[in-house]
């Protein structure tokens, strides 16, 4: 089955509900975290299968580290087992992994792994993953606001030369086109912390599916919903419309 056009350029998710799809089938929440790398893997398919060019997901909040530290622990495990046993399919379906996030917190092993996974996939031309990880969008705005002070400081730039692109520049996900489309599964309908300059002008998609449950079809069913936005940008319908007939 094929989807309407026009296709998103660029898909955010935030991948929320495991616990309670955990809770709800009677398992413990690790099932529901395992559970829940399973639905980003057919996802993922699917992407690929529809030529889609990226796609950013939330793994783990700056926030997260309040959690139990048993579900912490067991979080960053799965990271680990799950970049380890799928970074090769990642590359052969031409996928490039890219992470996110203040990753100086993790451990060197982690690390290592997401640097060589990064590298080993840096010249595939298919899908872009990007992998959120100890993410924060103020913590963005923040390191963005420091490395301008930086510039301005050692003379690289002047004060004028401060501006939206150049904010932008700094951010994570600089060279990326913006995000067309958000989803966020699970029923809350907030932002978490996640991507905040960046969704500026995002479709924002909430369902109350939990991810574990979010498969392929409720997957299309986002981007029908997508194909069908008008995406005015402060103009009004008649302008849009006057546009595409242009
Ligand atoms: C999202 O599911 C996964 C992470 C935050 C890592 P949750 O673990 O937040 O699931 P709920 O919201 O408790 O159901
Ligand atoms: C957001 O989910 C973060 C990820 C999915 C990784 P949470 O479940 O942590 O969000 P809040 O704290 O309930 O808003
Ligand atoms: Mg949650």
């Amino acid at each position: 089955m094929n989807i309407k056009s026009p296709k998103p350029e660029h898909i955010v998710i935030i991948m929320d509900g495991n616990g309670r799809w955990a809770e709800k089938n009677d398992l413990p929440r690790t099932k529901g975290h395992k559970s829940g790398v399973k639905t980003l893997r057919n996802l993922i398919e699917r992407a690929v299968q529809l030529e889609l060019t990226m796609i950013t997901v939330y793994a783990f909040s700056r926030e997260n580290w309040q959690r139990p530290r048993k579900e912490v622990d067991l979080l960053i495990d799965l990271f680990i087992t799950s970049l380890q046993s799928e970074v090769h399919d990642l590359h052969k379906n031409n996928i490039k992994l890219n992470f996110i996030g203040e990753l100086t917190k993790f451990s060197d092993t982690l690390r290592k792994s997401m640097k060589e996974s990064e590298l080993l996939t840096y010249n595939n031309s298919g899908l872009t993953l990007n992998v959120a990880l100890n993410y924060s969008g103020r913590w963005d705005i923040h390191q963005a606001l420091l490395s301008i002070i930086n510039e301005v400081q050692s003379k690289k730039i002047t004060i004028d030369e401060i501006n939206e692109k150049l904010i932008n520049s700094k951010l994570s996900l600089a060279e990326n086109h913006e995000p067309d489309l958000f989803i966020r599964t699970g029923g809350e309908k907030r932002i978490s912390n996640y991507l905040l300059w960046q969704l500026a002008y995002t479709e924002m998609y909430f369902t109350d599916i939990l991810w574990p449950d979010f498969d392929i079809d409720q997957f299309d069913l986002a981007l029908d919903w997508f194909a069908k936005r008008q995406r005015r940008f402060g103009k009004t319908s008649a302008q849009i419309e006057n546009d595409q007939n242009a």
